[in-house]
């Protein structure tokens, strides 16, 4: 099974990898190509034409940036006909990517950054129902980390959330370092402390199950160390900061998308 890249940049390159390693043939597309020579390494084959490259696949990614996605899919449109196309670009709904296609199936998707690793969140919807296409859509999408299937109405949100979400992460880890700095610790150790403790955290919580609130609550001792930190967050509204992000980020999604196309 062939699967064409139309975008090698960061979230294109992210995800050649990890389906390569999925057992699917993998060719990536830019006008500047220099920069994807690693990905040759994998297997992966490198080229600057998109219509040759969409000819060649059962499966076309669009890893474009929003205001290109459409003009691009247009010049290629004839080598899409009966294939799986797959958007990754944010603010863009399937309604117009569909138009723009004509006869494909459409998949809309937002990943992450963390998909080049294999561990991204790729939440995904479809155009309409097709068990065959699904299967292949879901192989695809999974080859990245952890794929779930949600009503397009939440994409924008989502954008925010997840696809955005590495780079609110990395802001707190970063801090955790700053703050180990603050109190002597060695840069390395530092960082390894902080990535490894949020790592640490975050499969606690997806393999217990249990609330955050109720895993924070067996970190907190009465009068220990904890919940002075606890209380400096608070006073810093670390909470609300977070909230107010993800809904600002969600808001400029809506604004990208109805300025594209709800004039
Ligand atoms: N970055 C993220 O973390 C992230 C997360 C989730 C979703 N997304 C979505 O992913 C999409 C891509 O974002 P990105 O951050 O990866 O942007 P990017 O790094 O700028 O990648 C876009 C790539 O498209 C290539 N390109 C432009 N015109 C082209 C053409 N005509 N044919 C082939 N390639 C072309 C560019 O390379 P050349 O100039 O060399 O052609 C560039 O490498 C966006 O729609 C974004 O919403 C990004």
């Amino acid at each position: 099974m062939n699967v064409s890249i139309i975008g090698g940049g960061t979230i294109g390159s992210s995800m050649a990898i990890p389906i390569r390693k999925a057992g699917f043939r993998v060719r990536v597309t830019r006008r500047n190509t220099s920069s994807l020579r690693e990905l040759e390494e994998y297997g992966i084959e490198v080229s600057t034409d998109n219509a040759t490259s969409a000819g060649w696949a059962e499966i076309v990614i669009f890893a474009l940036k929003p205001v290109d996605l459409i003009p691009q899919i247009s010049k290629i449109r004839e080598h899409l006909q009966g294939k799986i196309v797959i958007s990754m670009a944010a603010a863009v709904p399937m309604s117009a990517i569909s138009r723009s296609v004509g006869s494909a199936y459409v998949v809309r998707a937002m990943t992450n950054i963390a998909s080049r690793v294999g561990s991204g969140f790729t939440p995904y919807s479809l155009i309409s129902e097709d068990a065959e296409k699904i299967k292949l859509t879901e192989k695809v999408l999974g080859a990245l980390g952890r794929a779930e299937r949600v009503e397009e109405r939440y994409m924008d949100a989502l954008t925010a959330l997840s696809g955005s979400g590495p780079a609110y992460i990395l802001t707190i880890i970063e801090a955790m370092m700053y703050g180990g700095l603050k109190v002597g610790l060695p840069r390395d150790l530092a960082l390894r402390a902080s990535y490894q403790t949020v790592m640490g955290a975050a499969k606690l919580l997806a393999e217990s199950g249990e609330h955050p609130s109720a895993l924070k609550e067996k970190v907190i001792t009465p009068g220990g160390t904890t919940i002075d930190g606890i209380f400096e967050l608070e006073e810093g509204r670390v909470r609300t900061a977070i909230m107010k992000a993800i809904e600002a980020s969600t808001q400029k999604a809506i604004k990208i998308s109805e300025a594209m196309f709800m004039q």
